[in-house]
């Protein structure tokens, strides 16, 4: 490994091995990438390309149906559960979720628990009357406990954000409501295993675990879908989609291959016991060393951190330029927080192997050393 220095002295790593901490589009398991550049000239040996590859053919449906079943068995989701493969990303589905779920004029309950969830009231608020139940605090230090929730039991759902990407803050337990649950798990579905049955909706993006953009995934029980309501476009309707196997138009066919290789993969690495267990190990060696030290600091509290979206603050600002760009040379790329928040970001979706939090570790030392 090549190492020379900056002119202030800061250690400039030609590191080869570069580690994406970006929020997503995110970085993909190398082994992931690599199937994809052999694959994608020749799909299987079928003398086609993926990208070409007719959605409407046996091949494409039966790499649907075996996407399918990964995520089954991952998750143990019941028989009463439809998977949908949906266009467009989590936040068509802020707008599609009341236009699918609720009748006219009913209400919806939502907990705000940071930016997502914010971005998913405004959009919902369009289409119907909400009710929220709870507000995290203005400085998003913590989730209001589930004993807090004002609920109102003639809602037509109760929707949570289970993990605030821009805000480092993480739903740690998943009530039984007498409604159904609905949850944005964009950024942590496939991260720890989950009580499917506790849900009525479950929606993710695609491009932080489970692939690229382009693709929203559902998890929707059997008794929510509902005949599409009048204006409703019939691709956006849950139960159309679920009736055509959601290829009721041509589907996001590479995304959705790429989120096959992703679940073949995660199924490999051991399922989701193990993927917990690392992305824990992973967050708290970041978290122990942050809060053991004078520069960084992290002010969200301990019970309600996200072991997936690690955020935290220099306690002196002007040095954040200085610390990006020796990242950006250790070859730590992307971990400047999200605009709202500001700060550092470091994501820690499953393809992040430990190898990319000890170089990170080993520049916030480094730097604090220097700096602190
Ligand atoms: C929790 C959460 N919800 C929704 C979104 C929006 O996803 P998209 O841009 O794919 O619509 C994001 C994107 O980062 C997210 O992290």
């Amino acid at each position: 490994m090549a190492c020379t220095c900056f002119p202030d002295g800061a250690p400039v790593v030609d590191s080869g091995e570069r580690y994406n901490f970006a929020a997503g589009p995110a970085m993909l398991p190398a082994a992931v990438l690599a199937q994809i550049q052999d694959e994608l000239p020749d799909w299987r040996g079928s003398g086609q390309s993926m990208l070409e590859l007719p959605f409407t053919g046996a091949p494409f449906k039966g790499l649907m149906h075996e996407a399918e079943q990964d995520l089954r068995e991952l998750l143990a989701i019941p028989s009463n559960y439809r998977v949908l493969f949906m266009h467009g990303g989590a936040t068509c589905q802020f707008g599609l979720l009341p236009l699918n779920l609720l009748a006219p004029g009913q209400s919806a309950d939502y907990l705000n628990s940071g930016y997502w969830a914010a971005k998913a009231i405004a959009e919902a608020r369009r289409h119907a009357p909400l009710n929220i139940i709870a507000s995290a605090s203005e400085d998003l230090r913590a989730i209001p406990p589930p004993e807090q929730w004002r609920l109102d039991p003639r809602a037509g759902y109760c929707h949570v954000t289970s993990n605030e990407t821009a805000n480092g803050l993480q739903l740690q337990h998943f009530p039984e409501l007498s409604v159904p649950l609905v949850a944005d798990m964009s950024s942590d579905l496939l991260t720890r295993p989950l009580p499917v049955e506790r849900f009525g909706l479950i929606y993710a993006s695609a491009q932080k675990n489970l692939g690229i953009a382009g693709l929203c995934l559902l998890i929707v029980r059997d008794d929510l879908l509902k005949a599409p309501r009048a204006g409703l476009p019939s691709p956006f309707s849950y139960a159309l989609q679920a009736e055509q196997q959601s290829r009721l138009c041509t589907p996001p066919t590479f995304a959705t291959y790429c989120a096959a290789l992703m679940l073949r993969w995660i199924r490999q690495q051991g399922g989701l016991e193990v993927m917990a267990r690392a992305n824990e190990h992973k967050s708290q060696l970041l978290y122990q060393h942050i809060d053991a030290s004078d520069l960084y600091q992290c002010h969200q509290q301990p019970a309600d951190r996200s072991a997936i979206n690690v955020c935290f603050h220099l306690r002196d600002p002007r040095l954040l330029p200085d610390f990006f760009r020796e990242a950006a040379a250790a070859g730590l790329l992307n971990l400047q927080g999200h605009a709202a928040s500001g700060g550092v970001r470091a994501s820690l979706y499953n393809a992040m192997p430990l190898a990319g939090v000890e170089r990170l570790l080993t520049l916030m030392r480094d730097f604090e050393r220097r700096h602190g």
